[in-house]
This record gives structure tokens, C-alpha cells and sequence, in this order.
């Protein structure tokens, strides 16, 4: 089984208006959805839309109001997609649409999709910086941002209500690997035992909750440059900019009309098999290794190395 990651997420919402407007801004491409009127795609082509929360054809909400009615996972092949059929129908209704993508619910009641991913491969020029004695960028001025254009969704945060068993429905069912841990906490997990950090964090909240979405960008620069913009239009910070020292990701997380934060981030961790898990101490300093408007890290041990396999 490979879930390359995230394909298509669907949200409820109160205002329409503020959702488009608030996509557009953050550099998304809109293009026709049948179903949705419209989807906002990044570069590769995964995406988000939304309808109003009272529409009566979303599938039923984690929590009331805006939220996340649907997460359509991307997978290889219809090979996997026949491997997902057969195992989820053993214990739950699937529903098989017009395009061949399963429809289901996780053990949570949120609603969850697998199609065969509708991904496009990226060839982004990486930005070069002239490190001390192994410059990169030679009579060449750096890249600036003005806008954002995000390339690919990168990972969902969901509260669960039941974390050991949300835990195991997606490692033992689905078949993602632990990345790494926040004792007590949460799980970052990933589709495959190659690819991104996490495309999944299942945060252990009490309730069942969206918590956040992020949209992967560029580079660090485009996180600060496009993050300053997009508030200069007047959205909120929610928490940053930062760097997490789980992912070793660039954050930047925006308030949203979506039921919780949309988040930029850039230079997550890639993982092999040879990935050691570690567990982090759930601190407010160990969140960030610096961010703006907040007390600055106490640094001391990071992480317990190789604490768990996955
Ligand atoms: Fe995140």
C-alpha cells in the first residue's frame, strides 16, 4: 500500500466569501468543480474547497460550523485502491464514486476518500545560498516573494477524541509509519516509509477537532515574504513565523474562515526507512526554534532519539 499524501481536502464553512477571498490571497489557482462550483489547486494539482456548512450534500463534520468534511487521501495505483476497498468494507460502509475514489470513515466519523492520486510531478528550481566557502549563487540576487504560490498540501492536523484507537486505525488499517512522537500529545505520521515528515498529525485533544492544514512552499523565503503579504491584507497570525524543531519544517499559520488555521511551511524533513522515531517533550520551547512575539527557546535535550520503532 502507498498513500502518497494529501489529494483533496473538503471544508465547511460559514462564509463563502471570506473562503474565496481568502484562497485566492494565499495564492492558490481556482479552477471549475463540478460538485463545488470551484477548487483551489496548488502546483501539483492537490487542493482544497469548501461548501456552506448547511449544504446537505458534505458528509458530517468532526465538530459543528467550519471544519473538515472530507480528506481525500492520494494513492499509486488502482491496485491499492482495490488492497483499501477490500480492507475498510470488512467493518464499514465504502462508497465507490462516478471516478472509481472510495468514500469512507475513519474510526473517528471523519469522513476520508482514496483516490489514485491526481498529483502532478514538480520541478521547482531550488534557491542557492552562498554559504561560507560553498557559494551557490554567483552574480545572481536572491529570490523575493510578493505572493505565495504553494506547490503541495503537505499535512492535516486532526483532533481525535479516541488517540489510541485513531492511532491504530491509520498505522494498522492504512498502513502509515510513525515518524515522530510529542509524548502525551500527538503522533506524526506519514503515508508512506518514504516521503514527507508527517502527512498526517493526530493530535490527542480530548474531541474530535480540525486543528489545522498546511500548504508546502518553496523555500524559508517565501514563508517570511509571502507570510508578511498575506497579513499586510489584513489576515491574522496564528502562531509565527518559526521552525519546528519536529520536521524541521518553516511555519507560518494564519487564523482561517476554514474552522481552524491554514499553515505555509517549507523545508519539512524527507524520510527513508532508515528514519530513527524520536519522542519530544510537549514544551511551548520545544514548538519552535524561534519564532516572533513569543518567549525564545530554552534549549536543552531536544528529543529521545530512536525511542520507538515504527
Ligand atoms: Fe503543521
Amino acid at each position: 500500500m502507498a498513500i502518497k499524501g494529501l489529494d483533496l481536502v473538503t471544508f465547511s464553512v460559514d462564509d463563502a466569501s471570506a473562503a474565496d477571498r481568502f484562497l485566492m490571497q494565499w495564492g492558490l489557482k481556482r479552477v471549475a468543480d463540478p460538485r463545488f462550483g470551484s477548487r483551489y489547486e496548488c502546483a501539483d494539482g492537490s487542493a482544497v474547497r469548501f461548501a456552506p456548512s448547511s449544504s446537505d450534500f458534505l458528509p458530517a463534520g468532526v465538530q459543528p460550523g467550519p471544519t473538515v468534511r472530507e480528506v481525500m487521501w492520494g494513492v499509486e495505483s488502482p491496485a491499492d485502491i482495490e488492497r483499501l476497498h477490500h480492507e475498510l468494507a470488512s467493518d464499514r460502509p465504502v462508497e465507490v464514486d462516478e471516478e472509481g475514489a472510495l468514500h469512507t470513515v475513519d474510526d473517528s466519523g471523519l469522513a476520508i476518500a482514496f483516490r489514485v492520486s491526481h498529483k502532478q510531478s514538480l520541478k521547482v528550481d531550488p534557491l542557492g545560498f552562498n554559504t561560507p566557502g560553498a557559494p551557490q549563487r554567483i552574480n545572481s540576487p536572491s529570490r523575493f516573494y510578493k505572493s505565495a504560490e504553494p506547490q503541495e498540501l503537505s499535512h492535516i492536523v486532526i483532533g481525535v477524541a479516541n488517540f489510541s484507537q485513531a492511532e491504530s486505525f491509520y498505522r494498522e488499517r492504512l498502513g502509515f509509519t510513525v515518524s515522530d512522537r510529542y509524548q502525551g500529545r500527538g503522533v506524526f505520521l506519514r503515508g508512506a516509509p518514504r516521503g514527507n515528515h508527517h502527512n498526517l498529525f493526530l493530535l490527542d485533544d480530548g474531541k474530535n477537532s480540525f486543528n489545522h492544514l498546511a500548504f508546502k512552499v518553496r523555500d524559508i523565503h517565501e514563508v517570511i515574504g509571502a507570510g508578511q503579504q498575506f497579513q499586510a491584507l489584513g489576515w491574522q497570525t496564528h502562531i509565527g513565523p518559526g521552525r519546528h524543531y519536529a520536521s524541521s519544517g518553516c511555519f507560518w499559520y494564519f487564523k482561517s474562515p476554514f474552522g481552524g488555521a491554514l499553515e505555509y511551511v517549507a523545508d519539512e524533513d524527507i524520510l527513508t526507512e532508515a528514519w530513527q522515531s524520536s519522542v519530544f517533550t510537549p514544551t511551548p520551547e520545544m514548538f519552535s526554534e524561534w519564532h516572533f512575539g513569543a518567549e525564545g527557546p530554552k534549549l536543552g535535550p531536544l528529543a529521545k532519539p530512536g525511542a520507538e520503532s515504527s
